[in-house]
């Protein structure tokens, strides 16, 4: 395979580069070092990729620049870049989400739509679901975004599915579910929650912390990922991809204090707009077509960021 894949330098996409990679397929990685979080995480998430000659790195953005040059030279596409994060997409920051979520989405395709037999791996979100009414949830429930950001995110899906319908573009969406694991974004829970406990220094819990998510380990949404770049896979498919339990955050706190043997230490805030009540993926459509099997439990996978912060901070 020479796969391309946008977003390499974030929290998921180094981690599918590095898969693929290590797997012997040509990876052509494109970032433009959006400023969600600091360029140097993520120059040290790229850093594993560049031990390949494989690995060609693309220093673009999708949004504005010229793709057909990178289009042509791939099967596969991979698209993870995005603007992530459901509780920052309110405000004058939205305009950031449509642009890096729909606009870039919509020139991938178009350059998609210029080159044919490539197949998209598109990386959705849960938050397309918004407050769902039934648990788990399946992928034909009927969309409900709850946030800006899910707003985004659906809109994308729907360029994917219009594309693909009009212009025979090979998509594949998967929604994921909460991802968790080593090189975690900094604004996301567990690696809040891991910092604090290793620091001494709070982290603010929104809400009562009875909210839960189907929390999945990145190695497992990569793994998912790579399965639905299959050939055998019908293209215009849609697919859950979560961790196989709902856990509430009290939970996570709670296995948190257990592995590190002290408390989180905790101040306490409202629930923040756009966050949802629960999340809980039925994945049964991934399991029967992309053969997805979740293999790693929050316990293991909170120890792996776990060890992973350690780590962060002791090179600080
Ligand atoms: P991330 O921010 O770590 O990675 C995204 C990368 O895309 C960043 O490195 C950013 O610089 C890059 N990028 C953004 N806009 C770009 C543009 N216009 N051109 C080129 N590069 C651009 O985020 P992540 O957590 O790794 O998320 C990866 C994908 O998975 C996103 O599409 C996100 O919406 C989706 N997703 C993530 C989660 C999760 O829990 N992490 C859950 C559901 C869906
Ligand atoms: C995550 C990602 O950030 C989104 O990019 C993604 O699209 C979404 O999953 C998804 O599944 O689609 P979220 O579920 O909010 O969003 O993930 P976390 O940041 O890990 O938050 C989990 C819970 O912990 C939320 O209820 C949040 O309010 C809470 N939290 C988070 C805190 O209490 N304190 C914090 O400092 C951070």
């Amino acid at each position: 395979m020479r796969a391309l894949v946008t977003g390499c330098a974030g929290f998921v996409g180094s981690h599918l580069t590095e898969s693929l990679l290590s797997d012997g397929h040509d990876v052509v990685g494109v970032d433009c070092f959006n400023d969600n979080y600091a360029r140097q995480q993520k120059l040290d998430n790229l850093r594993a990729g560049q031990d390949w000659d494989a690995f060609q790195f693309v220093p673009i953005d999708l949004a504005r620049g010229d793709l057909d040059d990178l289009i042509a030279e791939v099967d596969t596409v991979f698209h993870l870049a995005a603007e992530p994060g459901v509780r920052t997409s309110w405000g004058a920051r939205f305009e950031t989400y449509v642009r890096n979520n729909v606009s870039a989405t919509h020139h991938v395709l178009e350059a998609l739509a210029r080159h044919p037999g490539r197949r998209l791996v598109y990386a959705s979100s849960s938050s397309i679901y918004g407050q769902a009414e039934k648990m788990p949830t399946r992928e034909d429930t009927l969309p409900a975004p709850y946030s800006p950001y899910g707003v985004t995110k659906l809109t994308a899906e729907h360029l994917c599915a219009v594309y693909h319908a009009n212009h025979g573009v090979e998509t594949v969406t998967l929604r994921y579910f909460t991802v968790y694991g080593p090189r975690q974004r900094p604004d996301m829970a567990f690696n809040r929650f891991c910092r604090a406990v290793l620091t001494g220094d709070p982290v603010v819990l929104f809400g009562d912390g009875n909210q839960s998510r189907d929390f999945t380990y990145v190695a497992d949404t990569v793994a998912a990922t790579r399965a639905a770049a299959n050939r055998s896979v019908a293209a215009g498919g849609v697919y859950n991809i979560g961790g196989g339990a709902q856990v509430t955050v009290n939970d996570v706190l709670e296995t948190l204090e257990d592995l590190a043997g002290r408390p989180v230490p905790l101040t306490r805030a409202r629930r923040e707009s756009g966050d949802v009540r629960h999340t809980g993926a039925d994945a049964s459509r991934a399991r029967a077509e992309l053969r997805f099997c979740p293999q790693w439990s929050v316990r293991d996978g909170l120890e792996a960021e776990l060890r992973w912060m350690q780590q962060l901070l002791a090179a600080v």
